[in-house]
C-alpha cells in the first residue's frame, strides 16, 4: 500500500471548521492524508470527537480532558468519559497533562485529573496523548510515578533535547508539528535531528500552529507535507521515508491496522 500521511493530533470538532468541516475532511484522502486522530480537549469534545470518528472511516478519536479544562470534571462526568473511551473508534486517552502556561486550573486540580486519566488509560489498555506546557518537571515526575509501562506520545513537544531523550528512553513518541518549520523552532529542529525517525509522529494540532508559509492561519492536515518536508531535510532522508515511517509509528502506537 502506498504510504499516506498520518496526522496524530487534530481538533476538527473546533468551531473554526464549522463552515467547511465535511468539505475539508472529504478532501483528505485525495490529498494523501490517510488517517487522522482527532483529540478531545474540552468537555463538549468528549462527545463530539466520537461522533466525528463514527462518521469518517479514516478518523479516529482520543478522549480525555485537557489540563485547561479539567475543572469541568467530577466523578459522574469521569464515568461518562470512561464510557466514551470504550467506544470502538477511540484509540487513545487524550489530550491530558499539565499546562502551567495558561494556568487555567490550580496545579493540584490539574495533577489530580492527569493522574486519574493516566490510570484510566492503564485500566483500558489505551495509549496516552500528553499535553505539557511550562510544566516539564511535574509532568516527568508524574509520568515516572504513574506512567510506567504506558505507551503514548508527548504531543507538540516543547522541551529540551535531554527531556526528549528521556521520554524516548521510556518508550514514548515525540509529536512534531508546525513549530519545526518556524524560524524560532531551533530547539525542536535539533531534537528532530537527534531522535530516531522511529520515535516521531507527525501532527498538526489544527486549527492551531499552522506551519510556515501558513503560520498564523487556520491549520489543517493538508499542510502536513510542509512539516514532513522539514523533517526530511533535517534528517537527510526522503520525504517519502518520513511519511512512511511516521505512518507506521502511529499505526503501531494506536493499534490501527
Ligand atoms: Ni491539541
Amino acid at each position: 500500500m502506498t504510504p499516506m500521511i498520518f496526522d496524530s493530533h487534530a481538533h476538527y470538532d473546533s468551531g473554526q471548521f464549522d463552515e467547511d468541516r465535511d468539505e475539508i475532511l472529504n478532501s483528505m484522502q485525495e490529498n494523501g492524508v490517510g488517517t487522522i486522530v482527532n483529540s478531545a480537549a474540552d468537555w463538549d469534545s468528549v462527545t463530539e470527537v466520537v461522533e466525528l470518528a463514527e462518521k469518517y472511516p479514516f478518523v479516529y478519536a482520543a478522549v480525555g480532558l485537557h489540563p485547561d479544562e479539567v475543572g469541568d470534571l467530577d466523578e459522574e462526568r469521569f464515568a461518562y468519559l470512561k464510557a466514551q473511551c470504550q467506544k470502538e473508534k477511540v484509540v487513545a486517552v487524550g489530550e491530558i497533562g499539565l499546562d502551567y502556561y495558561w494556568d487555567n486550573e490550580s496545579h493540584d486540580v490539574q495533577k489530580k485529573w492527569f493522574i486519574r486519566q493516566l490510570e484510566l488509560a492503564r485500566e483500558l489498555d489505551l495509549p496516552v496523548i500528553i499535553h505539557s506546557r511550562d510544566a516539564a518537571e511535574d509532568t516527568l515526575k508524574i509520568m515516572k510515578e504513574h506512567g510506567q509501562g504506558l505507551r503514548g506520545v508527548i504531543h507538540c513537544f516543547s522541551y529540551s533535547k535531554e527531556l526528549a531523550r528521556e521520554y524516548v528512553k521510556m518508550g514514548f513518541y515525540i509529536g512534531v508539528g508546525g513549530v519545526v518549520t518556524f524560524k524560532n523552532g531551533k530547539k525542536l529542529k535539533e531534537i528532530v535531528e537527534e531522535i530516531p525517525l522511529e520515535r516521531i509522529l507527525l501532527e498538526t494540532d489544527c486549527p492551531y500552529l499552522a506551519p510556515v508559509p501558513f503560520r498564523g492561519k487556520r491549520n489543517s492536515s493538508l499542510y502536513i507535507p510542509y512539516i514532513a518536508e522539514e523533517i526530511a531535510n533535517l534528517k537527510g532522508v526522503t520525504y517519502e521515508e518520513v511519511v512512511a515511517q511516521t505512518e507506521l509509528n502511529a499505526k503501531k502506537l494506536f493499534g490501527i491496522i
